[in-house]
This record gives C-alpha cells, sequence and structure tokens, in this order.
C-alpha cells in the first residue's frame, strides 16, 4: 500500500464515530444515580463503579512467604475512570485506561502504583470537565467530531513491556506509549510515518526468541492489519488486507507458520443511531470464519468454518508435527456478555449472564483436508485463558484460566476459581477464592530461577481493598501461598503481563 491509502485508512478507523452535535446535555444521568443505587444493596458491583480521578501509590502489606525468585513488575490494565462531570458511561468497557505496576521488590516488598492514562482524549474531556467524545458502547449527552481513531483512544485493555517504555494498549488506535517506572502517558506510538494511526490490537503474541505479531481491524472499511516485529523490537512487516465482514475480532494466535484469526459472525452497520455497540449486528445463521495466515507472505492459506460462536480470548495455537493446527478457546454461544451484561452491570443490573457465558473447547485445524473441528472439553464457565510466555506457538503444557462450576453461583455472579488445565492429561485443580472477593485475570510466570508460579489480583469487596495473589502454579489448590494486600479498591481490570526484574 501506499502511504496515502494507509493515512485514508487510518482516518476512515474513525468511521465509527457518529457525527457530532446531539442535544440533551447538561440533564442529571439516571445511570450514575441507578447505579449509585444497587452499589447500596450490592456491594459487589464496587468492581464497576470506576476509579477516582487520581493517581495511586501505596506499599501492600504482604503476607505468608513471598517467593524470593519471584521480583519484577506486573503491569496491568483495565477501564478505569467511569463518571465525569456527573456522566456515567453505559458500558464497562469505555472507561479510560488505568495502569496499575505491582512492584515485587524482592524480600517481600510489594509497591503498588495505579494512574490514569492520559490520552488525547482524556486529556481534552478533563480540560472540558465532562465527555466529548463517543465511546465504545456509550454515547454522552453532545459529542464533538473526530479526526482518526486515535481521538477516541481509551487505551484500555493491555499492555506490552517494551525497552523504551510501557504500551497501554486499546484496539482500534495506536499504543500508547507510557514511562515504565512513573506510568506518565507520552502519547501514541508511531512504528513508522507509513502505518501512523493503524490500529494494533491488545492481544499482540510475543514468540520466545523476541519476534512480536499483532493484528488490527478497521471495521469500517473491512480491513485487516497484520504487524511483524523483529526480536529487535523494529517493525519489519505491515500489510493491509480485505477481509469482508471483519466485524470486531479481539485476540488472535500464532504458531510455528501461521496466524490464526477467529471471526464471529458480528458485523457492524455502516450507519445508525447509537453507540458502536448500538450498530452491532449478531447473525447465528452465519458460520464463524477461521483464518489461517502464513508468516512467510503474510497472505490467507484457508479460510474456514465452525458453527456461530462468539470467543473473546484463545489460550494458545500450534502445530501439533503432523500436519495439524490445535488450539483452545474460551467460547461463548453469542456476544451476549459485551452486548448486555457489560450494559446492564454500569446501571446495577446483575441479570445472570450464565447461558452467555464462555466454557472451554479445543479446536483441530487439518489444512490438508481443509477442515475445522471443535469439541467441549468442559462445563465450567471460564475466561481470560494464559500459558507460560514460553509455551507462545508450540504445545502448552497448561492453561490457567478463571472459572466457575455452571451449577454455583457466587454471590457477585463473577467467576470464582484459579483454574490450571493439565493439557496432557486433561485434567483440572483449582482453587475458589472468598465469596467476599472478585478475581481478575491470573497469569503463569517463572521465577528467575526457573520457579512456577500464577500471579493474580482480586477485590475485596467487602473490605474495600484490592490484592495480589501468588500461587505455585504446580498446586494451586493448595491456595496462595502469598498475598499482597492494598489500602485501597481498584475497578476489576482486564489484562496484564509480568516484566521479570
Ligand atoms: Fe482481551
Amino acid at each position: 500500500m501506499q502511504r496515502r491509502d494507509f493515512l485514508q485508512l487510518a482516518l476512515t478507523a474513525a468511521a465509527f464515530a457518529p457525527l457530532a452535535g446531539r442535544v440533551g446535555a447538561g440533564v442529571s444521568d439516571p445511570w450514575s444515580a441507578a447505579f449509585a443505587a444497587a452499589l447500596e444493596e450490592r456491594p459487589w458491583l464496587l468492581g464497576y463503579l470506576g476509579c477516582e480521578d487520581r493517581d495511586y501509590s501505596a506499599t501492600a502489606e504482604v503476607e505468608g512467604a513471598w517467593p524470593s525468585a519471584l521480583a519484577g513488575r506486573l503491569y496491568r490494565n483495565g477501564p478505569g475512570l467511569q463518571e465525569l462531570g456527573g456522566w456515567r458511561y453505559r458500558h464497562f468497557f469505555d472507561g479510560d485506561g488505568l495502569i496499575q505496576a505491582w512492584h515485587f521488590e524482592g524480600g517481600g516488598q510489594v509497591r503498588h502504583k495505579a494512574r490514569l492514562v492520559a490520552t488525547r482524549k482524556l486529556d481534552r474531556e478533563r480540560a472540558a470537565g465532562r465527555r466529548l467524545l463517543p465511546a465504545f458502547g456509550s454515547l454522552p449527552p453532545s459529542v464533538e467530531g473526530v479526526t482518526g481513531a486515535d481521538d477516541l483512544n481509551v487505551a484500555n485493555i493491555s499492555v506490552l513491556p517494551r525497552k523504551e517504555g510501557l504500551l497501554a494498549l486499546w484496539e482500534a488506535g495506536s499504543p500508547w506509549a507510557l514511562d515504565g517506572e512513573t506510568l506518565a502517558a507520552r502519547g501514541p506510538v508511531t512504528f513508522s510515518p507509513e502505518t501512523r494511526g493503524l490500529p494494533f490490537s491488545a492481544h499482540p503474541r510475543l514468540e520466545p526468541d523476541g519476534q512480536l505479531w499483532n493484528f488490527g481491524y478497521v471495521t469500517g472499511a473491512d480491513k485487516l492489519v497484520l504487524w511483524h516485529f523483529g526480536a529487535d523490537e523494529q517493525l519489519r512487516r505491515c500489510v493491509v488486507r480485505d477481509v469482508p465482514r471483519i466485524g470486531i475480532p479481539h485476540d488472535f494466535m500464532v504458531t510455528a507458520r501461521y496466524l490464526l484469526l477467529v471471526l464471529p459472525p458480528l458485523a457492524v452497520a455502516a450507519d445508525g443511531e447509537g453507540a458502536l455497540i448500538d450498530r452491532l449486528q449478531w447473525d447465528p445463521q452465519r458460520a464463524t470464519r477461521v483464518l489461517v495466515i502464513r508468516k512467510s507472505d503474510l497472505e490467507v492459506a484457508a479460510e474456514l468454518e465452525l458453527p456461530a460462536q462468539w470467543i473473546f480470548h484463545h489460550a494458545n495455537a500450534f502445530e501439533d508435527g503432523a500436519g495439524v493446527i490445535r488450539f483452545e478457546s474460551a467460547r461463548a454461544p453469542d456476544p451476549g456478555l459485551m452486548t448486555q451484561h457489560f450494559r446492564d452491570l454500569m446501571r446495577g443490573v446483575d441479570a445472570d449472564a450464565t447461558a452467555a457465558s464462555s466454557r472451554w473447547y479445543r479446536y483441530r485445524i487439518d489444512l490438508a483436508a481443509g477442515t475445522v473441528r471443535e469439541e467441549s472439553l468442559d462445563d465450567r464457565l471460564v475466561e481470560f485463558p494464559a500459558i507460560l510466555p514460553r509455551h507462545v506457538g508450540s504445545r502448552h503444557p497448561e492453561v490457567v484460566l478463571l472459572g466457575r462450576d455452571a451449577d454455583r453461583m457466587a454471590p457477585h455472579r463473577g467467576l470464582d476459581q484459579v483454574c490450571v488445565v493439565d493439557t496432557g492429561g486433561g485434567t483440572w485443580s483449582g482453587w475458589r477464592y472468598p465469596d467476599t472477593q472478585l478475581p481478575e485475570e491470573h497469569l503463569p510466570v517463572e521465577g528467575a530461577d526457573g520457579s512456577r508460579w500464577i500471579v493474580g489480583t482480586a477485590l475485596d469487596w467487602s473490605a474495600g481493598r484490592s490484592l495480589l495473589n501468588v500461587f505455585r502454579l504446580d498446586d494451586v489448590a493448595a491456595g496462595p501461598v502469598a498475598s499482597a494486600r492494598l489500602p485501597y479498591a481498584l475497578p476489576l481490570g482486564l489484562h496484564g503481563r509480568f516484566l521479570a526484574a
């Protein structure tokens, strides 16, 4: 593509912003009032309240035996600021990114810091004292026009530590660079002049040799962007492919030779009223498509079909030696969790989301036969599958994920266990959190001596405190070996990465 075309595409990425100039600003916000009332009755909703517009800093209270080999930083990201100027976002995914850094400093010292990502959007809105820009699932009472997707970038899904600092990742625009120590925002990252403003998803896959792959989607233009970086962190290739009905895929996978993208039948109407979420069209009669893309030339090698399904997150994919690609994912029947549940929660409605929740599935792609097959592996509800970084793109011995027994409803209605699935034997082990705590993503990590751990955060909503637990990866059922508790509560977040010291 020519540079002119890339630029045009970056502008098109803003196509989901509706026209400026809605009326109705200045009225008191019923969602804010409804949420506040619900929070009184159901204090676990604290996880969805949102953070204050301030920096957080504390030394955690540590209990238990902190592993001496576990030093480094756990960076996390998630929707933080949900209310500004008395107006509350209508969707949990909209809050401005809140970056957390948990510093494991050796000797059992744990220091914590959290800061909102000062994006262009947040800077403008803070200055105005109110929301000015449309978000994925919310349309403030009056909105301004935008010139590109980064005008709307909330940098609130995940993080990626790089040599030059930390990147806060969204999925419809550029990564946002931060100082890894102070978490101060530096601005959107441009990898090359030609690729300025192109979308960079929140789920890049970092291979053990240091190569990094990612994708991005431009819904309005039905374009797929593919990114490849060398171990030196320099951009090697960026290409754009036409993919009809690309929708809004959230995650992807890599194997030794391929990139895999799963495209649920969730289209975005070209125009219409409301926020982007109001223009999503789920079509269960259509297939979910699996794109197999060659790493060598970044061309589509195969397009296969599965029954309609929605997947936020995959664990990992690999080639098994017999020309078969295998992967595992948290598979939901439809995107109801995103389109309804995370909206309802913002006004304090806690409908049972069990039917729309994801379960653990295994997939098998036979490229020679041109087939893909899926298999249900367990009835538990699951999310946030994660593997040790050393196994990205190759066979992974275990997966760490959050789960909940299908027949047990926790008082907070969320997932309540951290689980380890042995992918060889198919056995599960797990530890159930107290009912007063809401667990977040848990990650398997390795200590400096090769020891294997799980680190994961949770919100103790009854105490109004966030915490972090460390488990032995090989004995999660024994419960945490050490915990670090903060003096404050932070909203539930999305994804993190561990950077060893
Ligand atoms: Fe995600």
